[in-house]
């Protein structure tokens, strides 16, 4: 099997490359590392990768480069390039709208000249806002609280689209906060790590109260390879989520235990966008892929901190 794997150099996509690239697959990483965070994270992830006999990256802005020849030879699609982060959504919306949703429309233009057997895209949890109902199921109306979301969510119907009309055998999975290590620097584990580490303080949105339903990276990689393999219905959209949801008020005291550290908190205000609670329904994860997750909030922690020790 033959993959491409978009946003490579990123933290998932990183990930993703690995997993596949162990499992025999023949895998072609595109990137075109985006200055959103320290580009030399990225060039690092990348330099991990380098190595790897059956891995080939080509360094091209999916906005303008030839997708044909990109997907030549390719069996199936990972999807994961994109503009990330709620807050700077606000002020940057174009980029979002650029990355976010025409590129994904791009992508799903070239795969339906040139058929794939699977494209799973990477969506998100800021499709659903302030959820109606918690743990929250697919079908919930999603009600995105940021610029973000929105294109998230435009990116997800867009795939939806390409399948009722052309077949496009598209699966979309909407990540719960992903962690672990190479996390983005911009996400609060990342931050909160560095601060224990380094002895800054650690600006605290909010109360501390709000919750999250964090999910190891190493399970966002393992529902991507079954979404690839397993028989699903074009157009799918699945949650995947790790169960281990937690205030981070919860999350400050798991890092100052695993590092042996106080953290200095630096409280401000609830940031337009932050949403109270995020928590996932995993059954149709479960029965269409036989997916699970299977790292816990303590243990993918102290393997994200064993990281940050180590970089
Ligand atoms: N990390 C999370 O908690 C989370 C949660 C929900 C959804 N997601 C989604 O998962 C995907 C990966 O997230 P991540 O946290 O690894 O982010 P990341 O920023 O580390 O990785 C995304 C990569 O895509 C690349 N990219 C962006 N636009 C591109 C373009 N036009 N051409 C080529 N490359 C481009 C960037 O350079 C970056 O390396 C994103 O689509 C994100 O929206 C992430």
């Amino acid at each position: 099997m033959r993959a491409l794997v978009t946003g490579a150099a990123g933290f998932i996509g990183s990930h993703l490359v690995e997993r596949l690239a162990d499992d025999g697959w023949d895998v072609v990483g595109v990137d075109c590392l985006t200055p959103y965070y320290d580009v030399g994270q990225k060039r690092a992830n990348l330099d991990e990768l380098l190595g790897l006999p059956n891995f080939e990256f080509v360094d091209a802005d999916l906005r303008t480069c030839d997708l044909e020849r990109l997907l030549d030879g390719i069996d199936a699609v990972f999807h994961q390039a994109g503009q990330p982060g709620v807050r700077a959504s606000w002020d940057d919306f174009g980029s979002y709208v650029a990355h976010n949703i025409e590129v994904t429309q791009r992508m799903l233009e070239a795969v339906r000249v040139k058929p794939v057997s699977r494209f799973v895209f990477a969506s998100s949890s800021s499709v659903y806002g302030d959820a109606l109902a918690y743990p929250t199921r697919e079908e919930t109306i999603p009600q995105p609280k940021s610029p973000y979301g929105v294109t998230k969510l435009a990116a997800e119907h867009l795939c939806g689209v390409y399948a009722r009309n052309w077949g496009v055998p598209t699966v979309s999975l909407r990540y719960f906060t992903v962690f672990g290590p190479r996390q983005r620097p911009d996400m609060a584990m990342h931050r909160l790590i560095e601060a224990a580490l380094s002895g800054e303080s650690f600006p605290l949105f909010g109360s501390g109260a709000q919750v999250r339903d964090f999910t190891y990276v190493g399970d966002i990689v393992a529902a991507n390879r079954l979404a690839a393999t397993s028989d699903v219905s074009p157009g799918a959209v699945l949650n995947v989520s790790g169960g281990g949801a937690m205030s981070m008020t919860e999350v400050i005291e798991t890092v100052e235990r695993l590092t042996d550290r106080m953290i200095e908190l630096d409280r401000l205000p609830v940031q337009a966008g932050d949403v109270d609670r995020t928590s996932g329904a995993t059954d149709a994860a479960r029965s269409v892929l036989g997916w699970a997750p299977e790292v816990s909030v303590e243990e993918g922690l102290a393997r994200q901190v064993e990281w940050h020790r180590s970089r």
